[in-house]
């Protein structure tokens, strides 16, 4: 511990194990990314984590060491990965299908790609349509399922020995629940896993075995998995972090980006719509009105608490937010999002701001994976557990302490991100007050 540090961190020693169910576009591309980025052939861009300084004291002092060298993270060449997918197909096969990175880059990195095969799956039709696969789990109750991946996490960290494990969820998105009774304790959970309850669900199924067995849990997708009462009362019960959800990437990451900057200038809204079309497996999962459901509650909710109407009746009260996205298979992962946003200033005139987003939806998720595992392994080190809203940046939906609204403006969770990094190490926060410059 350093003379200043204000929490015990401890070593990145050792090996990171990184388990991921879902092995499919998201996931090869950070992996596969991961493996060239080791080897010299290309650079993480979009990575806070690898790239982003942080300042410390006054602007005078030139104080501005990258984020990496300031708090003690896992280096890429420690990370080791394991995986669950329905499908058979090993690391190298899968980011071909995904088709997102060109084969000349996978091929140069395809014998860490292929030695990675998908464990089989705990899956649930009921939960995830549209999508089959042969690579599941022998038929049992949703204990004997949990039973079953606390086996895979021991063998995967027994056979690559690993210092430390975390868990992501980069599956799909599954349909749309609410937190029923069987979320509220402990006890209605475990009774619930014995007993099938049809409210557990797969994603639910990894994070319980995940926190039993002390691992972090991050989830990439929209639908509630530890956003459960009695996974985050497990999780701070066990000391271990979680967070989530869905990864801030194409059309809200823009929304959260534009928002605030209107309302910083109290310019009205009178509409915002936007639409998406994308061809990948996710796009065909999300073809499904329940798993559509659960990524529109997601990607509605953030402009509405950015835009605060309940403060600003006069600019906000009835905006008119419709967002929709359409299967288009001939695009696979290079997603296109539109945006059409009616705004109006001074005296109400009207005004039209138009967006054409021409992104690619993996190459933007895959930094956030990397920055979320290496962050929450570094959260477990420093004894941080339960929801980590310090992380609430790399999320459209993000998590936070029961009655407390998200913060969702991209730059206040920059600063909150920033600043829980100050705050490990025992430096002043960054007010941006800066009287003293004047005195
Ligand atoms: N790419 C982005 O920009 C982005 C942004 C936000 C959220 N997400 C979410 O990340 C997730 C992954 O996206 P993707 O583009 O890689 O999708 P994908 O369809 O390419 O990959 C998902 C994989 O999960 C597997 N899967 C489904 N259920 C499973 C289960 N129960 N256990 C194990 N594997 C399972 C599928 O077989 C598939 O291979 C999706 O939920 C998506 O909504 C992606």
């Amino acid at each position: 511990m350093s003379h200043k540090e204000t929490v015990r961190i401890a070593p990145a020693d050792g090996k990171l194990g990184v388990l991921i169910p879902g092995m499919g576009a998201v996931t090869t591309t950070f992996i596969a990314g991961v493996e060239a980025v080791k080897r010299g052939l290309a650079k993480p861009i979009g990575s806070v984590t690898q790239f982003s300084t942080v300042r410390l004291g006054k602007r005078t002092e030139g104080r501005s060491p990258k984020i990496k060298d300031f708090v003690p993270l896992a280096g890429l060449e420690d990370l080791t990965f394991g995986a669950w997918d329905i499908f058979e197909e090993n690391g190298y096969e899968a980011a071909l299908n995904a088709g997102v990175l060109e084969r000349p880059l996978l091929d140069q990195v395809r014998e860490p790609l292929a030695a990675i095969r998908p464990m089989p799956a705990v899956f649930d039709s009921e939960y995830v349509k549209r999508i089959h696969g042969p690579n599941l789990k022998p038929k049992g109750s949703k204990m004997d399922y949990a039973q079953m991946l606390m086996d895979d996490i021991r063998k995967f960290q027994e056979s690559s020995g690993v210092a430390r494990t975390v868990m992501i969820w980069c599956g799909s998105t599954e349909v749309f629940h609410k937190p029923a009774a069987v979320h509220a304790t402990l006890k209605d959970f475990e009774c619930g896993l014995q007993k099938n309850d049809p409210e557990i669900s797969p994603s639910q199924i990894y994070a319980y075995a995940a926190l039993k067995m002390g691992v972090p849990y991050a989830n990439g997708a929209p639908h509630l998995t530890v956003d459960a009462p009695v996974l985050t009362q497990l999780a701070r019960d066990h000391k271990i972090p979680i967070c989530g959800k869905d990864f801030k990437t194409g059309q809200t990451f823009m929304k959260t980006l534009i928002a605030p900057g209107l309302k910083s200038r109290m310019l009205g809204v009178s509409g915002w719509f936007s639409t998406n079309i994308l061809g990948n497996r996710d796009g065909e999962v999300l073809d499904d009105p329940g798993s559509f459901k659960s990524k529109e509650e997601s990607k509605l909710s953030a402009l509405e608490q950015i835009l605060q109407p309940e403060l600003y009746p006069d600019l906000y009260k009835n905006v008119y937010h419709k967002v929709r996205i359409n299967y288009y298979p001939p695009r696979g992962d290079a997603k296109e999002g539109w945006d059409n946003i009616d705004i109006f200033g001074w005296l109400g005139y009207p005004m039209q701001i138009k967006i054409d987003f021409l992104c690619r939806d993996s190459i933007l998720a895959a930094p956030l994976v990397l920055d979320l595992v290496l962050f929450m392994d570094l959260a477990q080190r420093a004894g941080m557990s339960g929801v980590q809203e310090w992380l609430s940046f790399y999320f459209k939906a993000p998590m936070t302490a029961p009655g407390l609204y998200p913060e969702h403006d991209i730059f206040i969770q920059l600063m909150k991100l920033k600043n829980t990094l100050r705050w490990m190490r025992g430096e002043n926060l960054i007010t941006h007050l800066g009287l003293e410059y004047y005195d």
